[in-house]
Order: structure tokens, then sequence, then C-alpha cells
């Protein structure tokens, strides 16, 4: 399966891509009253980021992503922290029924997905879940913020059109962040029988030029990133269209859709 994660996308994401705030993670213990008995899957784990910080929280964590190249960063990562207790699966969405027989029904405290579920088939994935997951535990669809070319500032309007100038095509993909893809969310987590509720943590960031640069090129399929030999036009012509609106001010939304089992099944 070819989706654009491998070599140095993966490399780009591992290094520019911003980790999720603690409070998420505190409001996935409450949710699922999560303990150091708990077994979680992170779906769509890509370089790490909920990967490693829930490995914390819980007994353990399989971290399952189709891009090897992706999954060589998060274990590096893992390792970096300290984190012994993740397992690491190439896998999709598809694969959550085979996990049904090798964890066992009733096993998961938590499945969570950050920035990964407009990849999957939602509907199937969460019957599917519903059925992994103990009584009081469940499944969180995560976001990290809004892509940086389609946010309202200034500067990401300008990101935008020099983007569309270079790539030749509009930006249109909100990546499941904007609140359409939550409310199907919603109603999908809902009709699979999981109780919905979200939560949401805000804070201001700034980004530099070369953080800006990183993150639009971790977020490029790899056969659209610009060759290396024109990577220093592609971040003048970025800077030229960007410097004029500095300070590049991000206000990150980043949001937890949980879906908890009933506690009695
Ligand atoms: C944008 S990254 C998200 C990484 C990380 N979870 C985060 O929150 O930053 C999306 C990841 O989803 C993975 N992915 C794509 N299709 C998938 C599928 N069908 N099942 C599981 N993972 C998938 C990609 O390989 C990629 O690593």
């Amino acid at each position: 399966m070819a989706l654009g994660f491998s070599g140095e996308v993966a490399d780009f994401y591992h290094r520019y891509r911003r980790g999720y705030p603690a409070e998420v993670f505190d409001a996935l213990v409450e949710v699922f009253g999560l303990t150091a008995d708990d077994v979680a899957v992170d779906l769509g784990c890509g370089t790490g980021q909920v990967t490693v910080p829930l490995a914390a929280r819980v007994r353990a964590v399989v971290g399952v992503d189709p891009e090897p190249d992706m999954l060589a960063h998060a274990r590096r990562a893992a390792e970096e922290g300290g984190a012994a207790n993740i397992a690491w699966v190439v896998g999709t969405d598809a694969d959550v029924p085979a996990l049904r027989g090798v964890l066992g029904d009733g096993s998961v405290g938590v499945v969570t997905i950050g920035q990964a579920l407009h990849w999957m088939r939602h509907d199937d994935l969460f019957r599917a879940v519903s059925s992994l997951v103990r009584p009081g535990g469940g499944v969180a669809v995560l976001t990290n913020g809004t892509p940086l070319w389609q946010q309202g500032s200034d500067w990401s309007r300008a990101l935008r059109g020099c983007l569309e100038e270079w790539l030749g095509t509009p930006s249109g993909h909100a990546c499941g962040t904007d609140e359409e893809s939550r409310n199907r969310y919603r109603t999908s987590l809902a009709a699979a029988g999981f109780e919905v509720r979200t939560h949401e943590v805000r804070y201001r960031g700034t980004l530099d030029l070369e953080s800006v640069v990183g993150g639009v090129l971790s977020a490029l399929p790899v056969d659209r990133l610009p060759p290396p030999p024109d990577r220093a036009a592609f971040t003048d012509r970025v800077r030229h269209a960007i410097e004029p609106h500095a300070p590049f001010i991000e206000d990150v939304r980043v949001t937890a859709l949980t879906g908890r089992a009933n506690s009695t099944n």
C-alpha cells in the first residue's frame, strides 16, 4: 500500500510534528478508567506521538501502522524515551478483527486513533473495536490542530496561496480535523453503541520558518515533495510569502472524541 508516509516524509513527520498536550492523556485515563493493568492499541500510530506518552499510563500498547518508515521512527522514539512496553505492528484498521483474535475480546482499555481516521473505514472499525474493548473502555479519535495552510491567520492564508501555486492544486483536505468529519465520527461511534463525549485543549504556539516548511513537508505525499535540489527555492518561496505576516502564531485546538463502551457489557 503506497500512502506517501515513507522515506523523507516519515523523517519530517518525526522531526516537525508536535506531540499532544498531557491533558489529552489525562482525559483518556479519566474517561476510560485506565490503570497500569490496561492494554491499549494505537492505530495509525505513525512516529509515536500518541503511543509513547500513552505507554507511560498503561501496562502495554500495541502501535499499528502500515508504514514501516513511520514505525522505525516510533520505535526509536520509544527507545529514547525509555518505553519498553510497546509492540510495533505493521498493519491497518482492517487488521482489527484479527487483533481481536490475538488479544481477545474485551481485553483492551482504549483504542486511540490520532490524525489517521480519515484513512480508515470508520463504521466497520468502530463495530470491531466495540468487541475488542473491555466494559468502560473505548475508542478515542484525536486531532492535533488544523493543517498549517488551512488556518484563519494571514500567514496561513499566504502559505495556502504559495502552496497552491507551487503544487498546482488547491489544498483543500482537512485530514479529519474539521467539524463535519467530527460529526460523522460522532454519529458512527453512537451507532456502534459508544457513549460519545468531546474534549478539547487549546493553546497558542509560535512557529519559525523552519517549522512551517518542515510541517508542510511532513504533510505532503512522498511523491509530491519538492526534489532535494529544489528545497532551497521552495523554502525561499514560502519565506517570501509568509514573512510579511510574521510572527507565525498558531492557535492550536486539540480534540479528543471519546466513545465509551457500556460499563456493564
Ligand atoms: C498523519 S499520521 C498520524 C500519526 C500519529 N498518530 C499522530 O497523531 O501524529 C497518519 C498515519 O496513519 C497511517 N495510516 C494510513 N492509513 C492507515 C490505515 N488504514 N490503518 C492504520 N494506519 C493508517 C499512516 O501510515 C500514518 O502513519
